[in-house]
């Protein structure tokens, strides 16, 4: 298998565009990093699509790479897109239990950055592509996004140290790619959670300004030079 694409939360929203992407590539072998599958998804052949089930919220585990490791050799190319995330809570701190705090960083920061340093340390020869599906709200504060916005602001962060250190070796590319506001299943939770500039984001969806998602998945494809 000449690629392997490895997306996590890809069973809806952006990840699963990027799947359908993804799959029509016949070199390419799609391991989705998910609690679940796609309806579409079901029954795809397993020279395909791997379903590996994750919950980013429990701690790391990386015999998840069981499943997989003996189909990279040192010819694959390896594409990563760290697209799971969740914007949950909305509101404002001094609010927010543990638990909340717990998951929030675990699926948005510990899970991903524990998933590249694993794949960085196990296949350091192969040709990989690393994404990470960034937000503008890394970049600006939004009130009641505190946990959000900041695990983006992490994750970006991270991603420019990684292209720093690795800025010799050119068989190593890190992508930080802002897909716009999306129409997934992410924008229903922030229209259903109140915060100060929730009227901003109701609007977009009632002035049908939000991107779908395939869009996005396509031009993040052709960003990462995906075809080249
Ligand atoms: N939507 C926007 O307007 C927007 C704007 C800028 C950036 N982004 C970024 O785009 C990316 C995709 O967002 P989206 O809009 O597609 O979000 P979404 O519709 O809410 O989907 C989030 C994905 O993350 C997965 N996920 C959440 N918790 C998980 C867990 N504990 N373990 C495994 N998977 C988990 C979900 O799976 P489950 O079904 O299992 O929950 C789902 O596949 C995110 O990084 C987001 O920050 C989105």
């Amino acid at each position: 298998m000449k690629k392997i694409i490895i997306i996590t939360g890809a069973n809806r929203g952006l990840g699963k565009a990027l799947v359908d992407i993804g799959l029509k590539d016949e070199n390419a072998l799609i391991v989705s990093l998910s609690r679940s599958l796609h309806e579409e998804h079901k029954g795809i052949s397993g020279t395909q699509l791997i379903f590996v089930k994750t919950d980013l919220s429990e701690p790391f585990s990386d015999s998840i790479f069981g499943i997989i490791d003996k189909k990279i050799t040192p010819e694959t190319n390896l594409y990563f897109f760290n697209n799971a995330s969740i914007i949950l809570p909305i509101d404002k701190i001094g609010s927010f239990n543990e638990l909340d705090i717990a998951t929030s960083i675990n699926v948005n920061i510990q899970y991903p950055v524990n998933l590249i340093n694993f794949l960085l340390g196990e296949f350091p020869k192969n040709r990989s592509v690393l994404v990470n599906i960034s937000s503008g709200a890394g970049n600006n504060p939004i009130p009641y996004w505190s946990l959000y916005g900041a695990a983006k602001a992490y994750m970006k962060l991270f991603f420019k140290v990684l292209e720093e250190e690795y800025k010799e070796n050119s068989d190593l590319s890190f992508y930080s790619i802002d897909p716009g506001v999306l129409d997934t299943g992410m924008q229903e939770s922030i229209r259903v959670n109140a915060f100060p500039k929730q009227d901003y984001f109701k609007s977009l969806k009632d002035d049908n300004k939000l991107i779908p998602a395939k869009d996005a998945a396509q031009r993040i494809f052709n960003e990462i030079n995906y075809y080249i």
